[in-house]
């Protein structure tokens, strides 16, 4: 789905981001597996190329707006064009209701999971714009669709991340750009560790909470992204895919 397409990931060293990596690499994708976890970046690329695909690892820190134009620019220099990017770093920040989240942990979770998205998607989208064109996946959230109690940092920038694919969607569509979201659901990955702290009776909750009664696996949600990002997703410009197990038909 992916041949010999140039194709930036970032968070890609765990969890969504590795796995998108991982099916990028078997669908033919150039993959640069950027992560601010540099030893995680490298382990992610070796298993790609171990696995007869092409990949090299890259440093970057999506809260940073100068290391995404220099990762673009090196990327470019490298391969001469970008033509895919999902923009998948995120931080879960804390768990706790308005009056008690505290204002810094706020702001940093706004600049990595709303900022890091939106000067990826400016770097990103100059670029393809020269090229006459690419795809650009967000990793948005259920969290950014519906609310949940405690995570209002969290979902306030999820929500932003949504606002922002849609509009710089309607506005590079007629320019050959494509730009969409996944919203996952509630996936297993090393972002809940953190949350579920090893109690048995938070993880069954957790699973309990999507229709389909399980965790969802990163996988599942990699097959969503890597097709949004293909050619075979060419009419689909602006969308919000959910990736929940049913979470939010209810
Ligand atoms: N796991 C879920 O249930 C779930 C659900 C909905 C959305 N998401 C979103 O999916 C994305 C990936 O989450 P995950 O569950 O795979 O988490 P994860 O913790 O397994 O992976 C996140 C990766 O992002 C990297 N990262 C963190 N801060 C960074 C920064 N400033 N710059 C560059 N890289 C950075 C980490 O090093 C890590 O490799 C996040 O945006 C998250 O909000 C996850």
């Amino acid at each position: 789905m992916l041949k010999n397409k140039v194709t930036l990931i970032t968070g890609a060293g765990s969890g969504i981001g590795r796995a998108a990596a991982m099916l990028s690499g078997r669908e033919g994708a150039h993959v640069i597996v950027a992560d601010i976890q540099m030893e995680q970046a490298e382990a992610v690329a070796a298993e790609i190329v171990h696995a007869g695909g092409k990949a090299v690892a890259r440093h970057i820190d999506v809260a940073q707006r100068d290391r995404h134009e220099a990762l673009v620019d090196q990327v470019v220099s490298t391969h001469g064009r970008l033509d895919a990017a999902f923009n998948n770093a995120g931080i879960p920040g804390p768990v706790a209701p308005l009056l008690n989240y505290d204002d810094e942990a706020f702001l940093r979770v706004i600049d990595v999971n709303l900022k890091g998205v939106w000067y990826g998607m400016k770097a990103q989208i100059r670029q393809m714009l020269v090229q006459g064109g690419g795809a650009l996946v967000n990793n948005a959230s259920i969290g950014g669709v519906v609310g949940k109690a405690g995570i209002c940092g969290y979902s306030a920038a999820k929500h932003g991340v949504l606002g922002l694919t849609k509009s710089a969607a309607l506005e590079y569509a007629s320019q050959g750009v494509r730009i969409n979201a996944v919203c996952p659901g509630i996936i297993k990955t090393p972002l809940y560790d953190g949350v579920i702290q090893g109690d048995p009776a938070t993880e069954q909750y957790f699973q309990t909470l999507q229709p389909v009664g399980r965790w969802g696996r990163p996988e599942e949600v990699a097959e969503a992204v890597v097709w949004l990002l293909s050619d075979r997703a060419s009419l689909v410009h602006g969308h919000g895919m959910v990736v929940d197990g049913g979470f939010t038909a209810a």
